[in-house]
């Protein structure tokens, strides 16, 4: 690997002699021992049949560990038979732990539910029936586009408990995006809400979904489940929609579950890829729910009297792994909140801390910096000595945002979990073990007892101690993806294909002296926003689809609250060039693009920066050089630009931009 932009800042990483070894007290009591890791290295596949055999309940016990055969497609457990919602709910039941909350649900405007696992299990199976009812039957998808309520966990299960897929599309997707992944699923239902509450008022979910089912390719959709939360006016559909509260009413309290072959899918979730189309990764039963109970029991330490709280929206994998399918699966009691962490004042998470003596808390670094933003009087207001275990994911966290999380938040003693996954590997692959391992502030560092990762360079040889190049796995793993919706080539195209027998996760990576893992960030065409991940091509697939737009090109800029930031470079379209010459007028053309992409993407994906630019830097075959517009958007000086097919295209960016510099800053 050549110039990385982080490899500057790198070396000072590298330098970070902080360690903070695990107290006597905590690793006396810590789930994890050190015996942990070599029972897996060992015997690695007989450590994780053990795991699935402690954690999961098997409806038929399985004979089969990995059958890798037809690699890169895994095969774990194979012929063994579950169900993922009874191992979620029931079988707490049936231990006789109903009475134990599952969610202590708190609204935006305050509202709360206590939800026992006996609760769970009745309206779990309720939604089953009503969904069985609805014609849903076992391998159909269901598209789920919810806030974050009880029934957007509760809508996951029914559609596991009766072997439906779901596909959960996060709640601030438009109605374009939410089309064309109901397209691709050829989902048969859609699960949405009137709307949910966002900063303080109610803001409609339903039209949305209107608009995406009057679109190209949903035609496979039957009905559209519609909960009630805000009770504001909503548009019918007689036929097709139906009140959540009133298919649930009807619905029977019994349900027995669909067993299911462990290589049965569970869910579809998208994610965004190198290209403008959106992948849907695929995981399956067994392997996927073995790996989030494990790593969610030995990450987190997760104890019978501790209250966890992922603060992930369902919306993302974090939300599927880390609120459903993992602390559930755990018998877990857990906080899941509606809103924003500003609503109505900027103190509302540390109040539920203290509210509900929250012990494990799971959040993402650009929470964590908005909060020292903001001041460390805010949580110093509340009540934060139930805290005992930090969890950071999403993208790299820096050294000084740990520090604080550690010192604000942790009150100095709470062992910090910086956990390295993504959507595709199901489950947390990297972090610490606390009560084991010595942290290090901004390093996930070190593989999970069962997981083999690795460094290397292009060569895909394993770089020593001290180099950097790019993260591999290097065996399969229980969670790890069985694919691309749809598209068995893509998934081998875009993970296999670069080292054979490697799985390629797209993050550039270093080792340090000691050999832990610092992870620095993609080294693909994919953007991290707020944890959020972009893709570059998607975002400029959205801005050349507007009438004046000619050409884009978008880039991830480093920003100190967000991680990164989009920035788009694009060139206008001749009779609109003059538009952007004035600041008025390039405010409006930038705000109208905005506008554009939150239209055809969403909000998340708003370019924050709009820079409108006479030409684009492009080699002799006509790639852009995202590189050198990384660098403008930076404001570094431009660097090495000799391949560039015209050489001067660069300085007319930067007189071009002086021109509208007033505009956007
Ligand atoms: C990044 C989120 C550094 C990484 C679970 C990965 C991280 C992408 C970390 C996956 C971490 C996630 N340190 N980077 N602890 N956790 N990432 O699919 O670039 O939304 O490839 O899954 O987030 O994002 P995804």
């Amino acid at each position: 690997m050549t110039t990385h932009p982080e490899a500057a800042s790198l070396e000072n990483l590298l330098h970070e002699e902080r360690s903070f070894a695990p107290s006597p007290a905590f690793a006396a009591q810590a789930n994890a021992q050190p015996s942990l890791y070599a029972d897996a290295a060992a015997d690695r596949l007989g450590f994780w049949a053990d795991q699935a055999r402690d954690l999961v309940s098997w409806h038929t016990p399985f004979t089969q560990t990995l059958d890798w055969t037809d690699a890169p497609v895994a095969r774990w457990f194979a012929d063994g038979t579950l169900n993922a919602a009874y191992n979620a709910v029931d079988r707490h039941v049936e231990a006789g732990r109903g009475d134990r909350v599952a969610l202590h649900f708190e609204g935006e405007p305050g509202d709360t539910r206590t939800v026992t696992y006996a609760d769970l299990q009745r309206d779990v199976a309720r939604a089953a029936n009503a969904l069985a009812a609805l014609g849903v039957a076992k391998g159909d998808r269901v598209v789920i586009y919810l806030p974050m309520l009880v029934e957007s966990v509760v809508a996951m299960l029914a559609c596991a408990r009766i072997g439906a897929v779901h596909s959960v599309v996060f709640g601030g997707f438009s109605a374009d995006a939410l089309r064309s992944r109901i397209a691709d699923a050829e989902a048969k239902l859609v699960i949405t809400a009137d709307g949910g509450y966002r900063r303080g008022a109610p803001s409609a979910l339903k039209p949305a979904v209107d608009e995406a089912l009057d679109g190209e390719g949903t035609d496979t959709v039957k009905h559209v489940l519609v909960v009630r939360r805000t009770g504001q006016d909503t548009a019918w559909t007689q036929g097709r929609d139906i009140w959540w509260d009133d298919a649930l009413e009807s619905a029977d309290t019994f349900h027995e579950p669909v067993w299911v072959d462990a290589e049965h899918p569970l869910f579809i979730l998208y994610t965004s890829g190198t290209t403008g189309k959106p992948k849907g990764i695929l995981h399956t039963t067994g392997g996927y729910l073995t790996q989030c109970a494990y790593t969610h029991k030995y990450v987190f330490d997760l104890k019978d009297d501790d209250v966890y709280w992922c603060t992930a929206d369902i919306g993302w994998v974090t939300g599927h792994s880390y609120v459903v399918y993992g602390p559930l699966a755990n018998g877990a009691t857990q906080v899941i909140y509606e809103g924003t962490p500003d609503t109505p004042h900027r103190g509302r998470w540390w109040e539920l801390i203290e509210k509900y003596g929250v012990s494990i808390l799971y959040t993402a670094p650009t929470a964590i910096r908005t909060c020292m933003k903001w001041g460390e009087d805010i949580p110093a207001g509340f009540d934060l000595s139930s805290l005992r275990v930090l969890g950071s994911v999403g993208e790299p966290i820096n050294p000084e945002a740990w520090m604080w999380y550690r010192r604000v938040i942790g009150g100095d003693t709470a062992p910090i979990v910086d956990t390295w996954w993504q959507t595709e590997t199901g489950a947390i692959m990297i972090s610490p073990l606390p009560g084991v391992t010595a942290t290090k502030p901004g390093s996930a560092q070190v593989p999970l007892p069962g997981i083999a990762a690795d460094v290397v360079d292009d060569d895909a040889r394993s770089v020593p101690d001290g180099g950097g190049g790019y993260l591999v796995l290097t065996e399969p793993w229980p969670s790890m993806l069985r694919g691309i919706w749809g598209d068995r080539q893509r998934y081998e195209d875009t993970y296999w294909s670069r080292w054979k027998g490697l799985y390629f996760a797209g993050d550039g990576a270093k080792k340090d002296d000691d050999g832990d893992v610092w992870l620095l960030g993609r080294v693909d065409d994919v953007m991290n926003v707020s944890g959020h991940r972009l893709s570059t091509t998607e975002i400029e697939s959205a801005l050349v689809s507007h009438d004046i737009v000619a050409e884009a090109a978008v880039v991830g800029a480093n920003d100190d609250m967000t991680g990164q930031a989009v920035v788009a470079f694009v060139i206008l379209r001749g009779e609109h060039a003059d538009r952007a010459a004035t600041p008025e007028g390039a405010a409006e053309v930038q705000q109208e693009l905005r506008n554009h992409v939150a239209k055809e993407i969403g909000p998340i994906a708003k370019p924050k920066r709009i820079l409108v630019v006479p030409e684009l830097p492009k080699t002799r075959s006509g790639k852009i050089m995202r590189r050198l517009l990384r660098d403008v958007a930076e404001n570094r000086a431009v660097g090495d630009a000799t391949t560039l097919a015209d050489a001067s295209v660069m300085t007319l960016i930067s007189d071009g931009l002086t021109a509208t510099k007033s505009a956007d800053d």
